[in-house]
């Protein structure tokens, strides 16, 4: 089956502030929806993608930051150690950019297309870009992160363009 690019839904699309319902059993569709993820997070030039910002309301979201493509469905995050700032940005939020306070290494757990359950220890990029991508499956955006003030003024200039 061919991959196909997704169309991103940007801020203030509704899809993006849902909570996403765990997958109960990964089948086709979402092996199918987990090839066209990446073939738009690609042709993007993303490092991550959850699947709310292809308008689908499932705990899904891959990642890759230049060392493979990490897949994951259902994901949770426990176990934070240290704290860390970066500018962060998002698809859903083309042109603008935040400074975002995380932990600086986490651990996610989740399965993989295989329906196996997984565990890894991420730090750095790779432990910012998961919990970003986690964010989205509880409709929490980068924007979330700053004050209302900063917030009305970023979306104005994403408005813009
Ligand atoms: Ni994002």
């Amino acid at each position: 089956m061919s991959r196909i690019e997704l169309k991103i839904e940007v801020y203030p699309a509704a899809i993006l502030r849902k909570r996403c319902l765990p997958v109960e059993e990964v089948g086709e569709n979402e092996i199918n929806l987990l090839k066209n993820m990446a073939e738009t997070m690609y042709r993007n030039r993303g490092i991550g993608l959850a699947a709310p910002q292809v308008g689908v309301n499932k705990q899904i979201i891959i990642a890759d930051i230049g060392r493979g493509l990490i897949e994951l469905i259902n994901p949770q995050v426990f176990s934070p150690k240290g704290k860390d700032k970066m500018e962060e940005g998002c698809l859903s939020l083309p042109g603008i950019s935040v400074v975002v306070k995380r932990p600086k290494e986490v651990i996610v757990s989740g399965l993989n297309r295989r329906g196996k359950r997984v565990e890894m220890r991420l730090r750095g990029l790779m432990a910012r870009v998961i919990q970003h991508e986690v964010d989205h499956l509880r409709g929490t955006l980068i924007i979330d992160y700053v004050n209302f003030i900063k917030r009305f003024s970023l979306v104005r200039r994403m408005k813009r363009g």
